[in-house]
């Protein structure tokens, strides 16, 4: 019967370790490692000799960031610049913008986040009602290079606009705010403007939000733990995952150990206080006094209850 217990408390804890790791379905990325890891198959969907003005789809998106949409779509910068790009996906880029450093040839690359958008964005207190969209500027003048810094890219005359064609359903009398990511982590809201548009003056990250009512998510939308939130939102390294493993792992000894202890305490204390009682037993010498005694005081009624067993156990 104790035997069982034991294994049932292992049970409970082992469960208590892993749900945390099994329920964390975490992209195990910051959003700047995202970003890297999206230019690099941006570029390699251009293939080997690019047409400009032309957005190429990339097909590359590890299986594992499946739902991420990638196009690129290169550039020369005095094109950009005098006559912008009417549509690129959801952008439309004015005449106008500038990017810095200058360079010969730009590439601009779109992310859809689709389903990821709420983890690798994660925002408490508020719910997407459209994914995150991301625009980055890079050079483009070798398209085999990977881990390239992004241009900056300035509107100076007119905003980029960009235009959410379908808004999930908001709730009633809660207003919508475009929520806008910078490459640094930094968040900033603005109003929507009319056709569910936001305008923007330079590269990053894009969505439509609501305040949500309830401080815990609805159900379906996607939870991501604190922990998550953090490492996403502030650029942790790849190797939190690790961390998070490892932290489990720990946490679940260290369960594992007290648990253990609390065992053999509990032990003692049920041996002991047997010993204790058949002491004082033996040395009353008559057995049937406790009984009244215990009725008549009562914390003495526990060792009342436990004394057939002991005599079954102790008493030959
Ligand atoms: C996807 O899998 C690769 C290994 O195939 C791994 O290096 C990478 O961290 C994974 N990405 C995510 C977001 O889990
Ligand atoms: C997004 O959807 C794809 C399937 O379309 C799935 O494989 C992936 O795990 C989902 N991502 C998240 C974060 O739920
Ligand atoms: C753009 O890339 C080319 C080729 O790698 C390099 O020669 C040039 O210096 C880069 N321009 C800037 C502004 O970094």
């Amino acid at each position: 019967m104790r035997v069982e217990k034991t294994n049932l408390l292992v049970i409970i804890g082992f469960f208590l370790i892993w749900v945390p790791l099994l329920n964390a379905q975490l992209p195990g990325l910051s959003t700047r490692s995202l970003d890297a890891l999206l230019q690099d198959n941006a570029f390699m969907a251009f293939g080997a000799h690019p047409k400009t003005g032309i957005p190429y789809e990339s097909h590359r998106i590890p299986s594992n960031l499946t739902g991420i949409q990638v196009s690129a779509l290169r550039l020369r910068s005095g094109s950009l610049r005098t006559r912008g790009v009417h549509s690129f996906k959801e952008f439309q880029i004015p005449v106008g913008v500038a990017e810095q450093p200058y360079v010969e040839r730009l590439a601009l690359v779109y992310h859809n986040l689709g389903n990821w958008s709420n983890s690798f964005y994660p925002l408490p207190g508020f719910s997407y009602l459209a994914p995150v969209l991301g625009l980055l500027a890079y050079n483009a003048s070798d398209l085999s290079a990977s881990n390239v810094p992004e241009l900056s890219l300035r509107a100076s005359d007119k905003p980029i606009l960009v235009k959410f064609p379908d808004l999930k359903l908001d709730p009633d009398g809660v207003s919508p705010k475009c929520v806008y990511f910078d490459l640094h982590g930094s968040v900033q809201f603005d109003n929507v403007l009319p056709g569910n548009v936001c305008s923007a003056i330079q590269q990053g990250h894009f969505s439509i939000v609501v305040e949500s009512i309830a401080p815990s998510p609805a159900p379906g939308v996607e939870v991501v733990p604190p922990i998550a939130a953090k490492t996403a939102k502030y650029g942790g390294k790849d190797q939190s995952k690790v961390w998070r493993v490892f932290g489990s792992l720990l946490g679940g000894f260290i369960l594992l150990g007290l648990l253990g202890l609390l065992a053999v305490w509990l032990r003692r204390f049920k041996h002991g206080k047997k010993v204790q009682q058949m002491e004082w037993v033996a040395d009353r010498g008559e057995t049937l006094q406790i009984t009244t005694f215990g009725n008549a005081k009562a914390p003495l009624a526990m060792g009342t209850r436990t004394r057939p067993v002991l005599e079954n156990e102790y008493v030959p």
